[in-house]
C-alpha cells in the first residue's frame, strides 16, 4: 500500500552511526570521533549467529566504549532469546534497547523489562514484519525501528519498499502522539547514504542509522565531520 503524506521534517534529524563498520581495533577512538563529528547516538549492533547469521559484540564492548562518549548508546539486539541480555546491557551503559518482536515470546514483557532497567525501549521491524505488532504496546515504545535491509550485515542496499512502510509508521505514530502526547522516534536502519537520506527523512524518519556511509568515508578533517555534514545537508 502506498500512503502519500506531506514531506516530513523532523524537529531534529538524529544520525546514529553504526559501529559495525568502524575499526574494531580502535573502537574508543572511533566513537569519540563520531561524537566530535556531530553524531546523536552510537548505534550498537548485537548479532548472535542464531537470530541472524553473524556474530558481533556484547555487553563487555558496550561497557568498554561507554566512558569514551556522552551521547546515548542505541543497542540494536539481533538476538534470540532477548530477555537475559537486557540487564547486562543496561548495566553496561546502554541508553536505548531495541529488539525484534519475532525473537521474544512475550513482547510486552520484554519491553517492560527494558523500561524497568531504566532504558528507552523500541521494537525493530524487519522488511516483511507487519507494523501491526506495535499496536497494543505503543505506550511502552520510545523508538520504532524499521529495517531497510534484512538484518545481519552492514553495507547492504536500501530496500525501496521501506519508504512506503515509513509513511505508514509515521501516520500511526502521529495519530498516537496526537491522542496521547507521547513522543515516539521513528528510526531507519540499513543502506542509508548521502544520495537517499533526503527521501528517507521526507517519508517520516527521525533517526537515520548509517554504518558504511560514515565509516567508509575518507577520514578528512581529522574525523567524520564531512560525511556527517553531507548527510545532514541533504535534509536541510
Ligand atoms: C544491519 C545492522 C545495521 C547496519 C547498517 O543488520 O542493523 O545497523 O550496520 O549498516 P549500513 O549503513 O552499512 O547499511
Ligand atoms: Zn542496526
Amino acid at each position: 500500500m502506498t500512503t502519500q503524506t506531506a514531506q516530513y521534517k523532523p524537529q531534529h534529524l538524529h544520525i546514529a552511526p553504526s559501529i559495525l563498520s568502524a575499526d574494531f581495533a580502535k573502537l574508543g577512538a572511533e566513537v569519540k570521533a563520531i561524537e566530535a563529528a556531530g553524531a546523536d547516538w552510537v548505534h550498537f549492533d548485537v548479532m548472535d549467529n542464531h537470530y541472524v547469521p553473524n556474530l558481533t559484540i556484547g555487553p563487555l564492548v558496550c561497557e568498554a566504549i561507554r566512558p569514551h562518549v556522552s551521547i546515548p548508546i542505541d543497542v540494536h539486539l539481533m538476538v534470540e532469546p532477548v530477555d537475559a541480555l537486557i540487564p547486562l546491557f543496561a548495566k553496561a551503559g546502554a541508553n536505548i534497547i531495541t529488539f525484534h518482536p519475532e525473537a521474544s515470546k512475550h513482547i510486552d514483557r520484554t519491553l517492560s523489562l527494558i523500561i524497568e532497567h531504566g532504558c528507552k525501549a523500541g521494537l525493530v521491524f524487519n522488511p516483511a514484519t507487519p507494523l501491526s505488532l506495535m499496536d497494543h504496546v505503543m505506550d511502552k515504545l520510545d523508538v520504532v525501528l524499521l529495517m531497510s535491509v534484512n538484518p545481519g550485515f552492514g553495507g547492504q542496499k536500501f530496500i525501496p519498499e521501506t519508504l512506503n512502510k515509513l509513511r505508514e509508521a509515521r501516520a500511526k505514530i502521529d495519530a498516537y502522539t496526537a491522542a496521547t502526547g507521547k513522543t515516539i522516534l521513528l528510526e531507519v536502519d540499513g543502506g542509508v547514504k548521502v544520495d537517499n537520506i533526503q527521501e528517507i527523512v521526507s517519508a517520516g524518519a527521525d533517526v537515520c542509522v548509517a554504518g558504511s556511509a560514515v565509516f567508509s568515508a575518507p577520514d578528512t578533517d581529522g574525523g567524520y565531520t564531512t560525511i556527517m555534514r553531507n548527510l545532514r545537508a541533504q535534509v536541510g
